[in-house]
């Protein structure tokens, strides 16, 4: 059977024409062509597919898209402000906390729910908050500490008083391999 959605998806209103059955995350890679979130066990177990609901950090793979409507979803590609990347992408980059970068949309979108509930966490919070989303590479301790990096860049942002304190233009990038950051993998690209 198939069904009629609207579905906002990074401000933007959809008008989908779909199988009813379809889950969210089929939707984003196959019907919008949001490949950021990525696709992984299908299961509930890894995280990869995570996406912001109403700025809550759902797992794509395990919800209906039917069920989705009416709600605002945030992918990772909604993440960056235009071509300013949120400061947990900058961090991400500067400190080598995404290897192969398969694990880092779902990661970098369950952070920013984080830095909206607690916005400067402790290691501890941030590996609680983060543990539904599974990293083969990394080891944990660089996405802890790129976290951490952030929230305080966040916060000192915020305390001079920038008008959008979780976003930056990098213009002139002056920190590790920023100049080459994917806004919307949260990764390294190719310079
Ligand atoms: S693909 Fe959704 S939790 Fe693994
Ligand atoms: S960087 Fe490879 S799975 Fe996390």
């Amino acid at each position: 059977m198939r069904v009629r959605l609207q579905l906002n998806v990074n401000g933007e209103q959809h008008d989908i024409v779909t199988a009813a059955n379809k889950t969210l995350l089929e939707i984003l890679r196959e019907d919008l062509r949001l490949t950021g979130t990525k696709h992984g066990c299908e299961l509930g177990e890894c995280g990869t597919c995570t996406v912001l609901v109403d700025g809550e950090p759902l797992l794509s793979c395990l919800l209906l898209a039917v069920d989705a409507e009416g709600t605002e979803i945030r992918t990772i590609e909604g993440l960056a402000a235009g071509p300013a990347p949120h400061e947990l992408q900058i961090a991400f980059a500067d400190l080598g906390a995404s290897q192969c970068g398969y694990c880092s949309p779902g990661m970098l979108v369950s952070a920013a729910a984080l830095l909206k509930r607690t916005p400067t966490p402790d290691q501890d919070e941030i590996r609680e908050y983060l543990s539904g989303n599974l990293c083969r590479c990394t080891g944990y301790l660089k996405i802890v500490e790129a976290v951490e990096l952030a929230a305080q860049r966040v916060a000192e942002s915020r305390a001079a008083g920038e008008p959008d304190p979780e976003h930056r233009q990098l213009s002139h990038p002056t920190s590790g391999d920023a100049s080459t950051l994917d806004p919307v993998e949260g990764k390294r690209g190719s310079a």
